[in-house]
């Protein structure tokens, strides 16, 4: 089977755009988008519309629910807050958009992997209501603090974005409780396809990257993932589309003027065109 993966698209319909002409060109089996289709850019109503009417397993992203209201966010988020209540206001003009996002699963599981926004280790328990807390990042302390458990989760393969720079984390197959440093991380910097072999017996963790930006790692391209399980292999694509418009579009719009995070996305897109 041929899985594709892509998600955090953060209301970049070009990019969107981009990542379903590359799907249209590309032998797949099945597609899921991982979350994060809004927020961010001020263009949340179009970029949903076009990604709902692609009727994919889609997974809530923090965004989404932020967007959606399901919790509030961490006080410090200012501008990630800004972009939410932004959106919050297009979304509410498009019909069910809503209740759609507020109704997004976790996580998804297949036969093959388990997919999720951000970690599967960070979900809320059977019962508890999910909040901002289930999306904080997955620094070094908390990698750490999930090695045992991955090293005996029932998946092998985990999918998930959130953190906007494509990677592969390796967990090599070991019988005692793993470190940090065993963990084996193959990053792809280079615009080409990058392919990692998967091994029998070690654990993967697939972080896809970002459609539609920020771009943490400061390459403007659409990012996504591929992984066949019959040839054992993940692909991540870096794919480029057309900066200049988008910028153009950005530059011209009101919200994007003062808020710190979408100025330095309109400088990395004016530096990349
Ligand atoms: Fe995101």
């Amino acid at each position: 089977m041929r899985y594709y993966f892509f998600g955090d698209i953060h209301g970049n319909e070009d990019a969107l755009k981009c990542c379903i002409n590359h799907l249209s060109e590309t032998r797949i089996d099945r597609v899921y988008c991982l979350g994060d289709i809004v927020g961010w850019l001020p263009f949340g109503d179009r970029t949903f519309k076009r990604l709902q009417s692609l009727h994919l397993p889609t997974v809530a992203g923090n965004h989404d629910l932020l967007v959606a209201g399901l919790f509030t966010d961490h006080p410090q988020q200012l501008d990630r807050m800004q972009a939410s209540a932004y959106n919050a206001g297009l979304l509410s003009t498009v019909p069910g958009a809503i209740d759609y996002l507020s109704q997004l699963p976790l996580f998804i599981e297949e036969e093959h992997f388990i997919m999720t926004h951000h970690s599967p280790f960070h979900l809320p328990r059977s019962g508890e209501a999910v909040t901002i807390e289930s999306f904080n990042y997955l620094d070094k302390t908390a990698l750490e603090e999930s090695l045992e458990r991955w090293r005996t989760f029932p998946h092998s393969i985990i999918v998930s974005g959130h953190d906007h720079i494509p990677a592969i984390y390796e967990l090599p197959h070991t019988h005692h409780s793993p470190r940090f440093e065993d963990v084996i991380v193959h990053r792809c910097e280079a615009i080409a396809p990058f392919v990692v072999r998967l091994k029998p017996h070690a654990r993967y963790w697939i972080k896809a990257g970002s459609v539609g930006g920020p771009y943490r790692d400061g390459i403007a391209v659409c990012n996504s993932a591929l992984l066949d399980t019959d040839r054992m292999t993940v692909t991540l694509f870096r794919l480029p589309f057309p900066l200049q418009r988008l910028h153009e579009e950005l530059a011209n719009h009101p919200f994007c003027r003062n808020l710190p995070t979408l100025k330095r996305y309109m400088e990395l897109l004016e530096k990349s065109a």
